[in-house]
């Protein structure tokens, strides 16, 4: 899910505004406001055992990777819940077990806090169970490595309108083997939250400029100037020298349709490595462009940015084009859109949304709240393909097609590529899961760079 940026508080206004997620909600809808992303719940942790060879060059390092194919210590299998919206990964906070959803698109880590208070999206207070997080909740008196950090607030806000604040602090936190201690962690306890029943936390993977605690003890007084960004998780792993190489890898796989309609989890979709390249089959295509930073423009409206004062937020990388039939009469080039595990769909502008989706057999229908594209489960799919640094990187035809439950409890499916408004400054889009289950992405946060690798048609 999409983060919004400290620094991009105009825009976060503006596009918040527009956000309407009431009557099109599911669980799996999280990011569905045209502004946002989603949520992905993540479930798998990795061991790091520190047993991979020294860094040397990056590239070699990874082709050596590929070609070793084991699966190490360093290596986590995601399981998926709740149609395939979120990718779990399990975590320890404390020696107490979580699952919590894998988020390159936000950099928090959290985990509810055990007397919690549900909030409706007005601030209104609701039944505990309206949150549906899943049964484990932290109570960070039960932590004896918990260090309570005095006076400051927590906030957290995400492209799907959901928001969580309360308490912040260190603990010891555990990825699959991987230990990093004194992590600052946010524990809510005001929630908004569309949980699923599984995820208990997020772990977010961007930058330290997106975290998300306040020099005040009053959420009303949260804002830019008191923000106190803080290390997260795996850049201050690599910082505790637990990595040999600054980057951790993920491979999202598709589920299958008949799984993401019937199955409420699906185990085995995929891995997230540390340190090296997700083991699964890929291609000999492999590009490593750099991460845009973002500063705010004349108008106050966060940009991407090359000047002195830019920083890192969200893994932004530049696209040459996005090619579909009729895709000739559009501007697709980017340099605005960024790679987010927790976003289901592709969210692009509004004229490339369009004419792609006007390319379905039969045609899609945009739907006005969400800026979703409804389609027939069975409609036939334009070819579309994501060029990046001189790379076509075709995404498959059924990713395209992303069935979900309707209020009602109907199946409908809608297209994988929804509008996420023009493309003016301050407005940024998001290739989700319909893309990244295509290739292999690692990120680096540390080289400040990102590597998609083409995967081997499964
Ligand atoms: C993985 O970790 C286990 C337990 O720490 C250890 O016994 C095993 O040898 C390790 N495997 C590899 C491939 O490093
Ligand atoms: C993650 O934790 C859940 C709940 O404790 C457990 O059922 C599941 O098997 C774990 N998954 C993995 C891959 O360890
Ligand atoms: C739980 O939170 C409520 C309200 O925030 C507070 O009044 C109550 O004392 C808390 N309970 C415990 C056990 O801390
Ligand atoms: C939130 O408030 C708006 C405007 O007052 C109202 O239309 C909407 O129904 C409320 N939503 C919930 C979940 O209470
Ligand atoms: C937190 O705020 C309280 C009340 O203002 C103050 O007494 C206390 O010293 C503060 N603690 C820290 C660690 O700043
Ligand atoms: C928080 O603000 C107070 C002044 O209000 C300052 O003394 C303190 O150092 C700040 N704490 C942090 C962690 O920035
Ligand atoms: C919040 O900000 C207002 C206005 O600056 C100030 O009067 C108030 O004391 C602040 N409250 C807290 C708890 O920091
Ligand atoms: C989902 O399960 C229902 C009931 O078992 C079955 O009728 C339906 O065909 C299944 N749908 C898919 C897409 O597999
Ligand atoms: C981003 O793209 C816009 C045009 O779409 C261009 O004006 C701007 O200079 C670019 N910024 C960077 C940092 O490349
Ligand atoms: C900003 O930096 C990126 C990455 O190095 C580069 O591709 C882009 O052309 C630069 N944009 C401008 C306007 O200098």
């Amino acid at each position: 899910m999409r983060r919004f940026s400290t620094l991009g508080v105009l825009s976060f206004l503006l596009l918040f505004s527009r956000t309407t997620h009431a009557e099109f909600q599911s669980t799996q809808q999280r990011g569905i406001a045209s502004s946002s992303a989603q949520l992905p719940t993540a479930a798998f942790t990795l061991p790091f055992t520190g047993k991979i060879p020294r860094r040397e060059v990056k590239k070699t390092a990874l082709a050596a990777f590929r070609k070793s194919k084991k699966i190490s210590n360093d290596t986590l299998r995601l399981d998926g819940a709740s149609f395939e919206s979120e990718y779990l990964v399990n975590i320890t906070v404390g020696g107490k077990p979580f699952q919590v959803i894998l988020d390159s698109g936000s950099s928090d880590l959290w985990v509810a806090h055990s007397n919690f208070t549900c909030l409706d999206r007005n601030d209104t207070a609701v039944p505990p169970a309206t949150c549906d997080f899943g049964p484990a909740q932290f109570d960070p008196s039960q932590s004896a490595t918990f260090h309570p950090f005095p006076n400051v607030t927590f906030l957290v806000r995400y492209g799907s309108g959901e928001f969580l604040s309360g308490p912040a602090g260190f603990d010891t936190i555990v990825v699959g083997g991987l230990s990093v201690t004194q992590q600052e962690i946010g524990v809510p306890d005001s929630n908004y939250f569309l949980g699923d029943g599984t995820s208990e936390g997020v772990l977010g993977l961007a930058f330290p400029g997106l975290t998300s605690v306040y020099n005040t003890t009053s959420v009303k007084n949260t804002s830019g100037a008191n923000h106190i960004p803080y290390t997260p998780f795996f850049i201050n792993a690599v910082a505790q020298k637990k990595l040999e190489k600054p980057y951790f890898s993920i491979a999202l796989n598709r589920p299958t349709f008949s799984q993401q309609v019937n199955a409420s989890f699906v185990p085995d979709l995929g891995f997230i490595a540390f340190g090296g390249i997700a083991p699964v089959p890929v291609l000999a295509d492999a590009v490593t462009v750099a991460v845009q930073p973002y500063a705010p423009n004349a108008d106050h409206l966060f940009v991407p940015s090359n000047a002195s004062n830019a920083i890192f937020e969200w893994y932004t990388i530049h696209i040459d084009a996005f090619t579909f039939p009729g895709s000739e009469g559009v501007t697709t080039k980017s340099n605005n859109t960024l790679l987010d595990t927790g976003s289901p769909h592709n969210w692009l502008p509004s004229p490339v949304a369009a004419a792609f989706n006007a390319q379905w057999d039969p045609p899609a229908v945009r739907d006005e709240d969400t800026g979703l594209y409804a389609i027939d489960c069975t409609a036939k799919a334009p070819p579309f393909a994501v060029v990046v640094a001189g790379t076509s990187f075709p995404i498959d035809a059924r990713d395209l097609v992303i069935p979900q439950k309707s209020s009602d409890g109907n199946v409908i499916c809608v297209s994988g590529i929804g509008d996420n408004g023009p493309d003016v400054p301050g407005n940024t889009f998001i290739l989700g899961d319909v893309f990244l289950h295509n290739v292999v992405a690692t990120f680096n946060p540390v080289d400040v760079e990102v590597t998609l690798t083409g995967r081997v048609p499964y």
